[in-house]
């Protein structure tokens, strides 16, 4: 099981990969434009893979297979070896996938799936990565647990490659259940990803033997 980091904020970035937790990187036009407005794409991919260097989704935004094909080959060309394609989850998102994957030798993760059926034809079209939207699923009042189960329990049986990355994560019980669920990978927000080792218990206790230490040590001079 591996977490990565569903962030382009370059600190939070170089926070988290100092740290040894994190061992991917996913971006969306969303999180990048929220996070990096205006941003020039290429500059500040490169600027993340060149301090991260672990594989890093960006996603493609266009919609056409010509369009999306020669995007993603513009990308791969900033990064060979730490780029990773986002292709989203539609009819001519496969036939790129398949592309990218067979001909190209690209990896792929694919964005957006909702359900299992669009993981598993995405895996058999040859993705390295399937992504389940877990906080969206839930919004439209399915299980993401079940979902992810089930792709996990197909992708073993049939000898798939492609990794279940779960994505969408608003709570850090989402992060514990895609794990125990069967999720190869759980990408997380950065405010999310710091609730799971912090423990108001942990810092009280902290203060308790720090505070205690220097009251003795202010005793001995
Ligand atoms: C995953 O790769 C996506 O970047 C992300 O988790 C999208 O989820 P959200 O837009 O529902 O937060």
């Amino acid at each position: 099981m591996a977490i990565f980091l569903d962030s382009s904020d370059l600190n939070e970035i170089r926070q988290f990969m100092a740290t040894g937790i994190v061992s991917g990187i996913t971006t969306n036009p969303l999180i990048i434009s929220k996070e990096n407005p205006g941003v020039d794409l290429k500059t500040h991919v490169m600027e993340i893979i060149s301090m991260a260097r672990v594989p890093t989704s960006v996603e493609l935004t266009t919609e056409t297979e010509a369009e999306m094909l020669a995007e993603a080959r513009e990308y791969v060309k900033w990064y060979p070896k730490h780029i990773v394609i986002k292709v989203p989850m539609t009819e001519g998102g496969l036939r790129v996938i398949h592309t990218l994957e067979r001909h190209d030798n690209t990896p792929v993760n694919v964005t957006c799936i909702m359900s299992f059926n669009q993981a598993y034809v995405s895996a058999l079209a040859g993705a390295t990565y399937v992504s389940i939207f877990s906080g969206r699923v839930r919004d439209m009042g399915y299980e993401p647990a079940k979902i992810i189960e089930q792709t996990r329990a197909l992708l073993d049986r049939e000898n798939l490659k492609a990794q279940i990355i779960v994505g969408s994560i608003r709570h850090i019980g989402d992060v514990n259940e895609a794990l125990h669920a069967g999720a190869h990978i759980v990408t997380v927000p950065p405010a999310i990803l710091r609730k799971t080792f912090w423990n108001p218990r942990t810092t009280e206790t902290i203060r308790e033997f720090n505070d205690a230490w220097k009251v003795d040590r202010a005793k001995k001079k």
